[in-house]
Order: C-alpha cells, then structure tokens, then sequence
C-alpha cells in the first residue's frame, strides 16, 4: 500500500472513530439508551396524558431536568399520578428542586384536577442529620432552583411549597385528602416509617402511596417488614418499575376492597424488582 493511501485510510479511521465516539458521548449525556425507549413507552399512555408529557418535555428534557430520579422512573410515576383513579391532591415528600414536583403537577394538569403540595426543608436535609453534599452548588438551599424549575416546567400554579420537616408539615397540611401521596424525603427505616405513619391520616381511602428509593435498605427493611404485612394497605397493580414500589389505602378496615388494574388491556401490572420478590397476584385488604 503506498504512503499516501495508508495515510488516508488511518484518517478515515479517526474519522470513523471520533465520530463513533462523538454519538456514544451524546447518547450518555442524553441520559443514556433508556431514553430513547422512553418516547415509545409513552405512546402506550392515554393520548391527553401523552400529550402532557409531550408539552412537559418540550419546555424541559427529560434526562437534563436537574433532578435526582432515571427517566424511566419518572415516568412510571407520571403514569400512576396522571392515571389513579379518585379525587384529590398530591403530597410530595422531598421535592430536592423540582423535578418530580414538574411531573406530579404536569399529571394534575391534565386530569384538570388536583393539585401537588411539595413538602422540603431544601437545605438537603440526608438521613442521620447530614446534608446532601451538591447541596453546595445551590449555594446551601435548593428552593431557588425548585422554583425556576416549575417556572420552566409551566406547573407553578399548580404547586403549593411547605417549607420545614415533612413531619412537622403534616400536622399543617390544608389540602384536600390525598389521591397520591410520593414519599422521597429521609431514607432510614426511621424516616420512612414517620412519613408514612404521619401522613396517612391525610390519605384518601382508595389513594396511592408510592414509595422512592426501594433499593435503599431504610426503605426496603420498612416496605418489607411492615408495609407488607399492613393490612390498612394493598398492593398496587399498577406499573411499578425497579425502586419503585406502591400500595394503596384500603376503603375501610372491615371491607374486602378489591383493587382493580388501571386500564383493561394494557400493560399495567407490578413487576418484581431486583431486590425482592414482591407479590404479583392482585391482594385484598381484610
Ligand atoms: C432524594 S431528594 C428528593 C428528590 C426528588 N424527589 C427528585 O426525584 O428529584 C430528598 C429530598 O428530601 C429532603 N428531605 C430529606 N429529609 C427530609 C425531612 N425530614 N424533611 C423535609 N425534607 C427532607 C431533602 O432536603 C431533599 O431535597
């Protein structure tokens, strides 16, 4: 091979692989292979939930939101916000700056009822009395970012801002009782087990509770050794992805409350995640 087409073929190869490396770099910083089956899972929604979404992700990305939650999660709760059956508000336990607070409110917006109470102290209060350290980036509190957040998500009128620990909060709750309660605040067994436990009186019979962060031991060991033996509670058969789990209150103590699938024919079921085998038959409240 002469000098002059070696050199040419070692260009093109760099060419080949800069531009190799360019499309794997946007792809990760687009928030990786998930998000684009993220588009695709959204055309299994009902066409106005879908068009939320669609409106939500014109005015902020999806992966880019500065936000602590995988696209894939986000959704799964969008899709149980936006589809729950029932009237009411949603409670957010932990709103960090903004994003699952934008999604929340986006699933308000378009059942045109609702309305999302964000509860936080936001200083990035962390389990055992630590802050979160990118706390730091927003100069010591996040509430800042929280609001321009909603501003750019189009949802602040949507949104009321409880300032202080969810505890404290619950006893100065004001909203209508709650169709979706999202839990996503302190992560030890202690703090998951306070939120449930003060926020369940505010709780609509027949509301979701969600819980975030499954995979996080303080939210498992309480999921696993209480929720699930709970039986003021039912498990959801709605879509719950990995780290995600959801149960519902049941109507009243003594009536056989049977859950029903959200939509008939669609995909809609619980799949066990990769922590522990979760029950897949639809339970009933005793
Ligand atoms: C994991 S972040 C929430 C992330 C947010 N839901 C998202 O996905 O974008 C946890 C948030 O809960 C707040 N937090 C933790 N413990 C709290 C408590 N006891 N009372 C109030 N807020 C708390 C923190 O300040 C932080 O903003």
């Amino acid at each position: 091979m002469s000098a002059a087409k070696l050199s040419y073929r070692l260009c093109e190869y760099r060419l080949g692989l800069a531009v190799a490396r360019r499309i794997v770099n946007t792809v990760r910083r687009l928030g990786g292979w998930r998000s684009f089956c993220l588009p695709l899972e959204a055309l299994t929604l009902d066409a106005h939930v879908a068009a939320g979404l669609m409106r939500l992700w014109q005015r902020m990305h999806w992966s880019s939101g500065d936000g602590m939650m995988p696209a894939d999660q986000l959704l799964a709760i969008y899709r149980l916000a936006a589809t729950w059956p029932g009237r009411g508000d949603i409670v957010e336990l932990g709103s960090w700056v903004g994003l699952t607070t934008s999604y929340l409110a986006t699933a308000c917006a378009v059942r045109g009822e609702g309305h999302v109470w964000a509860v936080d102290t936001f200083v990035g209060t962390k389990e055992g009395g630590e802050a979160y350290p990118s706390i730091e980036r927003f100069g010591g509190s996040t509430l800042d970012a929280f609001r321009q957040q909603l501003t750019q998500a189009g949802v602040s009128r949507q949104v009321s801002t409880m300032v202080g620990y969810t505890t404290e909060m619950a006893g100065k709750y004001e909203g209508n009782p709650i169709r979706v309660l999202f839990i996503d605040a302190d992560h030890s067994y202690d703090g998951v087990r306070s939120d449930f436990e003060t926020w369940w009186p505010h709780v609509a019979p027949g509301g979701l509770i969600i819980f975030h962060d499954y995979l996080m031991d303080g939210v498992a060991g309480f999921v696993d050794d209480v929720i699930r033996h709970d039986e003021r509670v039912a498990w959801a058969p709605g879509q719950v992805v990995s780290n995600v789990v959801a149960v519902t209150k049941c109507v009243a103590k003594k009536t056989r409350a049977k859950i029903v699938p959200l939509a008939s024919g669609n995909s809609l079921h619980l799949v066990t995640t990769s922590r522990t085998k979760l029950p897949e038959e639809k339970v009933e409240c005793k």
